[in-house]
């Protein structure tokens, strides 16, 4: 018959996939249960009652005890961490603060970035999440470029100030069936931002948790460029996002775009792959040019072990369409630009989980909903 240090022992197989820590190392194990009979019964500490994990808990939890000698039958329940267990968890995994509120519903939070600037990470952000909400996703955009924000002008959304809903929570914009907020819908137009450290963070902060972004499959931010201060922000705020780094083809940009890795790594967030843009082009006879150089995306997923999701050329309509409003993905889907901006989307779908991941609060509260706290509209960019 096992010992109880045994069977703890055999649990450290068990990882939790969205933490990627064992359970035993998050302390998740809430008891060990040992009968004469050879019965083994396991209680695992879940972070929210509505868990999607839970069914890979249960049998991981089976396989990982039932291997074991003398165990003849083995019982997997579950229990939920309370608040301060919680608070603990978060503590030891080393985050400032989890999802939860506003950002609780959305399954997956994608950050488009790269170190350098007007490498078509706004065109892509927009076209990848019209390629996603086409193929039937819940697709939010945040436009978190305070100093350059361009989403609006890319979706045909004027400069109008967003409702504040009942329960005082920024209502977002729709745009081509998208929920859409951007910085630039609570600026004066051309105004100048000067912010940097705290502040920024504050507003970022305030701009990502009071806007009631429902229930959503996918939420992709447009990164500033750089590696600076905001991306710092998010990785700490939304432990949970994903990278995808915008290249273009040329040696130097990639050697650009690989700080924002090296940035993404520091603050453990997972990249999720390369999109090359601004990959050659083709004139209408077919003749085909590399203006960028080649393979710097390819080298630059090689370089750290992550898909190269898409190369997506040169277009006119690209620039022309992302210039009248309207996403490319959604006028001319066969245009080269948007069938390759569609295949990375596909391969994104692939790496991403379609449920909600743990550590959020449950989609609906089990009891009366608690009272809204006031978000208010005290945005600093207001
Ligand atoms: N594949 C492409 N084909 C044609 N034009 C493109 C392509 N990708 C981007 N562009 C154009 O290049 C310009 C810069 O693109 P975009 O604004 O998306 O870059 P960015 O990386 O977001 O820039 P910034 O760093 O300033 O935020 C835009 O005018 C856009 O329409
Ligand atoms: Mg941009």
């Amino acid at each position: 018959m096992p010992t109880d240090a045994q069977i703890r022992d055999a649990l450290r197989a068990v990882i939790d996939p969205e933490l990627r820590r064992s359970i035993v190392e998050l302390d998740m194990v809430r008891s060990v249960d040992i009968s004469a009979t050879g019965q083994v019964d396991v209680m695992v500490s879940l972070t929210t009652a509505g868990c999607p994990i839970r069914g890979h808990f249960q049998s991981a939890v089976s396989q990982a005890v039932g291997g074991l000698e003398g165990v003849t039958g083995v019982g997997v329940s579950f229990d939920v961490l309370d608040n301060e267990q919680k608070a603990s968890l978060q503590k030891s995994l080393g985050r400032a603060s989890l999802p939860e509120g506003a950002l609780a519903r959305v399954s997956n939070v994608i950050c488009v970035g790269s170190g350098k600037g007007g490498v078509g990470k706004s065109t892509l952000t927009v076209n990848l999440a019209a390629a996603l909400a086409a193929d039937g996703k819940r697709v939010g955009i945040a436009d978190c470029d305070v100093w350059g924000y361009s989403i609006p002008r890319m979706l045909g959304l004027g400069a109008e100030r967003p409702r504040v809903s009942p329960e005082r929570k920024i209502v977002p914009h729709v745009a081509h069936g998208m929920k859409a907020i951007s910085i630039g819908f609570f600026l004066d137009e051309d105004a100048a931002v000067v912010w940097r450290g705290p502040m920024l963070h504050k507003a970022l902060t305030q701009f990502l948790e009071d806007v009631d972004w429902g229930e959503l499959d996918y939420l992709l931010l447009d990164l500033p460029p750089g590696t600076g201060d905001v991306s710092m922000t998010l990785a700490q705020l939304l432990p949970q996002a994903k990278f995808v780094i915008v290249t273009t083809p040329q040696p130097v940009a990639q050697k650009v775009a690989r700080r924002s890795a090296e940035m993404a790594a520091k603050v453990s967030l997972e990249v999720a792959g390369i999109i090359e843009n601004m990959s050659g082009f083709t004139t209408p006879a077919g003749e085909r040019f590399q203006l960028f150089g080649e393979g710097g995306g390819q080298l630059l997923a090689d370089e750290l072990d992550v898909p190269l999701l898409g190369k997506v050329p040169l277009t006119m309509p690209l620039r022309e369409y992302a210039d009248s409003g309207v996403p490319l993905v959604l006028a001319d889907p066969d245009d080269p630009g948007a069938q390759a901006i569609r295949h990375a989307a596909r391969g994104l779908v692939a790496m991403t989980p379609q449920e909600l991941p743990v550590l959020q609060q449950p989609a609906a509260p089990p009891m009366a909903p608690p009272a809204p706290s006031p978000a208010g509209m005290s945005l600093p960019m207001a």
